[in-house]
């Protein structure tokens, strides 16, 4: 499991953090970067409407730090002028590749031919793929579902289309619009996309433990892995990926680097946005984090009822010293990694409530 490179951009190593609507802002692609072992980090999904309407929200989801290079900008959207305008301008904000979301399942973005729904309408695809090509000379990489239903399954054709058409990298998420997040993502119709195109291919869906990762990587032969809820709950994830990779045992955090990366990602919150918002980042990012942590459960409910940056930071210094490091342990051996997120509407919402 090597590096494989976009064009002349080497994704190394070759873990992805996989784009989340609500999630994957400025601030936590610097955190999860900051920890080590990611080769690509990816904004959230950037409606190519408002960005051509000088929608000011859209436009703050382009920004992104020099340390996160390589950064890839991901649009969406159903008309192939827009999304190459659309192109052109992540293109000029100066990301490093152009990714286009064809994975997300929310009936909103579908109900405007976007997302998903171009699995639906591949001609629609094709128009927007070549119309991105030509406005823009950063590589151009698509994210998939494996089919618009699960009596439609088209991953594969629809690789090798986009192929054809001068992508440069495809990342399946190995489930069907229809499937939403509900079972297990299908990494055998990943490996089939792999064998299928002569482009880098990488695969996504529920790698939540190293074991897991390096077992669907292995099967399903692909360049890279993306992961996404897996790195709410771990933010260490690449970095102890990236161990087994090399032959070292995993990185583990103790206790202290725990609470100091979630205090990490509050003060940069709070740096970048009002209270009221940076509250609710903490809550949602916390709620993924101490999942399997004895009394996680518990400090989630303080947590939820904090309503301020003082009260937030109390609960968790008292979370903290409460806690014993020999059940840290023993507990987090069993630790549960339910995924909480159910789609991209859902985190929709949680972004509009906070
Ligand atoms: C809250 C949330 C928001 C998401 N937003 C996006 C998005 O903006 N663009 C995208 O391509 N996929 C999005 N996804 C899908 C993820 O990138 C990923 O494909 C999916 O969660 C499966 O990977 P995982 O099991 O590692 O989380 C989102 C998923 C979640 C849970």
């Amino acid at each position: 499991m090597k590096p494989f490179f976009v064009r002349d951009i080497a994704i190394d190593p070759p873990l992805i953090l996989s784009p989340m609507a609500g999630v994957t802002d400025y601030v936590f692609r610097r955190l999860i970067k900051r920890r080590g072992g990611v080769g690509l980090v990816v904004s959230e999904f950037i409606s190519v409407e408002g960005l051509t309407r000088g929608n000011p929200k859209s436009k703050r989801q382009m920004r992104f730090d020099e340390e996160e290079r390589p950064f890839a900008v991901q649009i969406f959207g159903g008309r192939p002028e827009r999304m190459a305008m659309g192109a052109e301008m992540a293109e000029e904000v100066g990301a490093d590749i152009l990714d286009v979301n064809c994975g997300c399942p929310a009936p909103k973005v579908v109900k405007n031919g976007g997302g998903s729904g171009l699995l639906r309408e591949p001609d629609r695809l094709e128009d927007i793929l070549r119309a991105i090509k030509r406005a823009i000379s950063i590589p151009l990489t698509l994210k998939l579902r494996t089919g618009y239903s699960d009596s439609s399954i088209n991953v594969v054709d629809v690789a090798k289309m986009a192929e054809q058409c001068g992508v440069e990298h495809i990342q399946v998420h190995g489930r069907t619009r229809e499937q939403g997040y509900k079972g297990l993502a299908n990494w055998d119709l990943i490996r089939q996309v792999k064998e299928a195109v002569s482009i880098p291919v990488s695969g996504n869906g529920d790698i939540t433990s190293i074991d897991y990762g390096m077992e669907k990587w292995r099967e399903s032969g692909v360049n890279g892995i993306l992961i996404g809820r897996g790195a709410m709950q771990n933010p260490w994830i690449f970095r102890q990926f990236e161990d087994v990779l090399a032959g070292r045992d995993p990185y583990q955090p103790d206790l202290a680097e725990k609470k100091a990366v979630l205090l990490e990602f509050f003060e940069m919150c709070l740096g970048e946005m009002p209270e009221i918002v940076a509250l609710g980042k903490m809550k949602q990012l916390a709620g993924q984090f101490t999942k399997g942590l004895p009394g996680g459960a518990v400090f989630r409910q303080t947590l939820y009822h904090s309503h301020s940056e003082q009260e937030i930071l109390d609960n968790i210094e008292a979370y903290f010293t409460g806690l014993n490091g020999d059940r840290v342990r023993s507990e987090e051996s069993s630790a549960d990694t339910d995924l909480e997120f159910a789609s991209c509407e859902s985190a929709s919402t949680v972004a509009a409530a906070i």
